[in-house]
């Protein structure tokens, strides 16, 4: 089989066909899916068949893996494997994180080292009249750093951001039901104890290919380093806006069997919700590689 790399129509995102990954992969193939990693930023294989030591042992091959602060949301078994599902079980709580990502993103920039790269895998996939539902959306932040104007390039240069793992629980999961919230198991005493705070240049450099990437979000980042809350509210809300044009987006539609790798530092995504259990059911897994300090 050869691998073949055939990108999307937008600035993000390829498809690889021609491998299997739950096999062995060569170091030369290796190095081609890092290649369109750097290259396209999220990259694609359709029909894949990975069960959950062999989805942990390709994920490896980018890093050492991170492992999910909400131990409940795992795999029993396989503690760097979370379950995103909106699958209720009998006692109504959800089998997995009900609700992840449903905000503009890229993973872990609570950490003092944010995630390298994610790697999901779709097992179950909502449909209706037989369209998929629950896109995920990816855009690019190198570009979105190319697009800003020098001015902007210039006051953003030295400044840092403190993003929150607890940022996103205060804004949206512990909310009442009618203001968004309420889906998520709110944080124990011990999960919120051992959240992680972590601060990050604004501009940051990927560390392969050396493009500046604008790494601020609209779900984890809390606010600017010396800055009042107004005015840090006001620049977040417009570089967040600026990251997401409408025409730059790449709207993955999923199919079961769907493995989708994203570069966390040149990437930003954002689930999209609208299917209904019990009519409708999703189930993923997602492993991730850690990544290095940001600078
Ligand atoms: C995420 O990892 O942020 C969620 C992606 C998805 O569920 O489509």
């Amino acid at each position: 089989m050869k691998m073949e790399i055939r990108p999307t129509d937008a600035p993000a995102g390829a498809e690889i066909c021609g491998i299997r990954l739950s096999g062995d992969i060569s170091a030369d193939q290796f190095a081609a899916i890092e290649r369109a990693l750097h290259q396209y930023g999220v990259v694609f294989f359709r029909n894949q068949d990975l069960n959950p030591v062999e989805h942990l042992r390709f994920t490896r091959l980018f890093g050492e893996l991170e492992t999910p602060v909400l131990e409940q949301y795992t795999v029993p078994g396989h503690r760097a494997l979370i379950i995103l599902s909106n699958v209720l079980k009998e006692d109504g709580r959800p089998v997995g994180l009900v609700d992840a990502g449903q905000f503009w993103h890229s993973d872990s920039t609570y950490r003092p080292e944010p995630a390298r790269c994610s790697v999901l895998h779709a097992i179950e996939i909502p449909t209706e009249d037989g369209r998929p539902l629950g896109d995920t959306l990816f855009v690019r932040t190198d570009t979105a750093y190319d697009r800003l104007s020098d001015a902007m390039k210039a006051r953003l240069k030295d400044m840092r951001a403190i993003h929150s793992f607890a940022h996103p629980y205060r804004k949206v999961y512990e909310r009442a039901p009618e203001e968004g919230g309420g889906k998520r198991d709110k944080l124990t005493e011990e999960q919120r104890k051992a959240a992680l705070d972590a601060i990050h240049p604004v501009i940051r450099t990927h560390p392969v290919t050396g493009r500046k990437c604008l790494y601020v979000n609209e779900g984890l980042t809390a606010g600017f380093v010396g800055m009042d809350e107004t005015d840090s509210e006001a620049l977040l809300r417009a570089l967040c806006a600026h990251c997401t044009p409408k025409d730059e987006i790449y709207h993955h539609k999923w199919q079961v069997g769907d493995v989708i790798i994203w570069d966390n530092c040149m990437t930003q995504h954002h689930a999209t919700g609208g299917y209904h259990w019990p009519r409708q059911r999703r189930y993923l897994h997602r492993a991730t590689a850690k990544g290095s300090v940001p600078f």
